[in-house]
């Protein structure tokens, strides 16, 4: 298949049971020929230490996760609300794969952020403080449509399958402009590296 896309799936959660990882896994298997899905684990990273890098004792995850994510052509991150921002977790792998400073491995990727919560609100405030770190991370996200998963502990049956075609039309709908947006960006224009924080300010390090 021409143009396949390698997108590499996130998840702020380590739930066994957990309604993002269903989100996602019913993602996978609903995604156009032109998409592979692979999850990328992100239980395993070390915290955040920038004295990993600063000493040249950077943790075997970080190696392989960094690695991994340079492969992945964009990122679909499918995450929780916590305390009305990001899962632990999902920051620590942001921020991991962001560093050393200067080989930021997200670095002109688009991606697409999906917020699930068994409340009403859907993880808004999650997805959109994701969206923040994105910005900085120069990963263009889909802006339209936006999801907002509410409801989740409602959507699967206890084989894992969704019960509502509407989920399941919903879901196919994000993933088919998400590989619309992936072509855009990948093909017309990469990202510009843009840090307005550099050129406003001089000596400002971001
Ligand atoms: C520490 C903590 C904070 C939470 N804060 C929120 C919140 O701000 N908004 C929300 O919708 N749900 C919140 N929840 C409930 C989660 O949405 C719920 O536990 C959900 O199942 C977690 O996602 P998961 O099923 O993918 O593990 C919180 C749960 C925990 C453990």
């Amino acid at each position: 298949m021409k143009n396949k896309r390698k997108i590499g799936v996130l998840i702020g959660s380590l739930r066994k049971e957990s309604y993002s990882r269903k989100v996602a896994e019913s993602l996978r298997a609903l995604a156009p020929e032109n998409m592979e899905l692979e999850f990328i684990a992100i239980d395993a990273l070390e915290m955040f230490n920038q004295d990993f890098d600063d000493e040249g004792t950077v943790p075997e995850s970080w190696v392989r996760f960094r690695d991994l994510v340079k492969q992945m052509d964009a990122f679909l991150f499918v995450t929780p609300e916590y305390n009305r921002s990001i899962p632990a977790v999902m920051k620590n792998a942001l921020d991991v794969g962001s560093r050393p400073y200067g080989y930021n491995a997200w670095d002109g990727k688009p991606g697409a952020v999906v917020g699930v919560s068994p409340g009403t609100i859907g993880a808004f405030g999650a997805n959109h403080i994701l969206r923040q770190s994105l910005v900085f991370l120069n990963v263009p996200a889909m802006q339209q449509p936006e999801a907002y998963v509410a409801n989740a502990a409602t959507l699967h049956d206890e084989h894992g399958e969704l019960i509502l075609e509407s989920t399941r039309e919903f879901f196919r709908s994000f993933l088919n402009s998400f590989s619309t947006w992936i072509d855009t960006i990948l093909n017309n224009c990469r990202a510009p590296r843009l840090f307005i924080c550099q050129r406003m300010v001089p000596g400002c390090a971001p």
